[in-house]
């Protein structure tokens, strides 16, 4: 029996949603970070270069797949060839780890929202916004209930379909998100000081570029753009004959680093002039800790510690939306179930795994847990850190380098290159795109996996 597949109602609406998926707690919450933490301009500069070269040819491999095979992930690589469909189970597997951890910092977001809502008390102490985010993501049964929160709010989405729950939420959402965003931006860049703050964001300094800023920023890309584990791929299978795929993955992938490169100038000068250098070393915790330290000494900070949030809600938000899609539409099409029995039977698994990375965010429960002892040197937050290493740092660029495989030595450029032309446009940058997606983008995939793991850091 044939299903009836969602499809995108409009070009823009599939540009946003996927924008939306890319679009995330990566950029906003990951992206100034790292910037920080690999020394500003040289991050900035190779994060570019990646996103341009191997991003961007991924995406678009990605989208070619999803388009031509009207499948799922596992579907898609089934049909194009049986023996590389269990690529496809390995993209489901990473995005199941992935929303596990997501819907808790989703939910730790939502608890922001609300303390910022409802008059921003941090309490006192000599250190009360560290003290407040280490207590609360401490607690065992809060922090869950805010998870639970979130992924009900992403299941009402996705249950509604492809252009009723998610392409309408996203066309809403993604302008409210970039409204947010430039709000921020131009209080960030006009306190006093922020000048320097900039320069410490762009300055490219020759001796911080080198193998640790390529790895960074290579799976920071990846990450960030949704692509590697299959999103793309689904996302794409609802695109209709008619729409230019190369021009839609540009405007996908220009998005997403625009808003990272945003959210950088939103965030790093502010923090740089407040709270120096040092602030911006805080890792996972930054955004919730170091934050809010900033608000509160800003005139206003109050309204934009709450828009903060909230920008980080919906950036969250539509990405978690992106990963629910992609499993279920791998359980709807592959064990033909309706699409609430689907959700029902990936939350339940996704519960438990979701509670062990909450829970484990206590230091003390941490120590007591021998089957973390192999992730050595992580410091406070195992579960934390294992779980967004195995998927930032190996599944995701090693799906990455599997589509890569894939489309350029298997499937074969010639057809994608055909599906991607396949609304009559000419795609100005064929041999380009099939070079880098042969040789350019496996290479520097498998240089920095071998950085990667050959360090240790994997
Ligand atoms: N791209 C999203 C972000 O930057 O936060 C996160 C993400 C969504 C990662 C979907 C992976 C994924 F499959």
């Amino acid at each position: 029996m044939k299903q009836s597949r969602g499809q995108w109602a409009s070009s823009l609406g599939f540009i946003l949603a996927a924008s939306g998926s890319a679009v995330g707690l990566g950029n906003i919450w990951k992206f100034p970070g790292k910037v920080a933490a690999y020394g500003g301009g040289a991050f900035i500069l190779c994060y570019v270069l990646i996103v341009a070269l191997v991003g961007f040819p991924v995406m678009l491999a990605e989208i070619s797949i999803g388009r031509n095979t009207q499948k799922n992930v596992v579907g898609a690589f089934r049909r194009l060839n049986r023996r590389w469909t269990f690529l496809g189970g390995i993209g489901v597997i990473t995005l199941f780890v992935i929303l596990s951890y997501y819907c808790v910092v989703g939910g730790w977001v939502l608890k922001y929202i609300q303390v910022y809502l409802t008059g921003a008390d941090f309490g006192t102490g000599a250190t009360p916004y560290q003290d407040y985010f280490v207590n609360f993501i401490s607690k065992p049964v809060e922090p869950l209930l805010w998870g639970a929160v979130f992924l009900a709010l992403c299941v009402y989405v996705v249950v509604r379909g492809v252009s009723k729950g998610i392409e309408k939420v996203s066309k809403f959402l993604m302008p409210c998100l970039f409204l947010i965003l430039l709000a921020i931006v131009v209080r960030s860049i006009t306190l006093p000081g922020a000048g320097e703050g900039l320069r410490y964001l762009f300055t490219v300094r020759p001796g911080t570029v080198n193998g640790n800023t390529l790895v960074g920023a290579l799976g920071q890309a990846f990450f960030s753009l949704s692509v590697g584990m299959g999103i793309m791929v689904t996302y794409g299978s609802y695109v209709s004959k008619t729409e230019n795929l190369a021009k839609s993955a540009a405007f996908i992938c220009g998005i997403d680093t625009m808003v990272a490169i945003l959210a950088g100038i939103a965030i790093v000068p502010v923090v740089f002039v407040t709270l120096g250098a040092d602030g911006l070393g805080q890792g996972g915790g930054f955004a919730f800790m170091a934050l809010p330290e900033v608000f509160a000494q800003m005139p206003g900070g109050i309204v934009f510690g709450c828009l903060f949030f909230m920008l980080l809600f919906l950036a969250a938000l539509t990405s978690a939306i992106s990963v629910l899609e992609s499993c279920v539409a791998f359980l709807t099409e592959e064990f033909h179930l309706g699409r609430l029995k689907a959700i029902v039977l990936l939350v339940i698994p996704m519960a438990f795994l979701s509670a062990g990375y909450s829970l484990s965010q206590s230091a003390e429960r941490n120590l007591n847990l021998p089957w973390f002892d192999f992730a050595s040197g992580v410091q406070m937050l195992p579960m934390n850190a294992v779980l967004e290493k195995f998927t930032d740092n190996l599944m995701i660029p090693l799906g990455a380098l599997g589509f890569c495989l894939f489309v350029g030595w298997v499937w074969g450029t010639k057809n994608a290159l055909s599906e991607i032309e396949a609304d009559g446009s000419r795609f100005r940058f064929k041999r380009s795109w099939s070079f880098l997606i042969r040789f350019l983008a496996p290479a520097v995939i498998v240089l920095i996996l071998y950085f990667t793991l050959g360090k240790g850091q994997g």
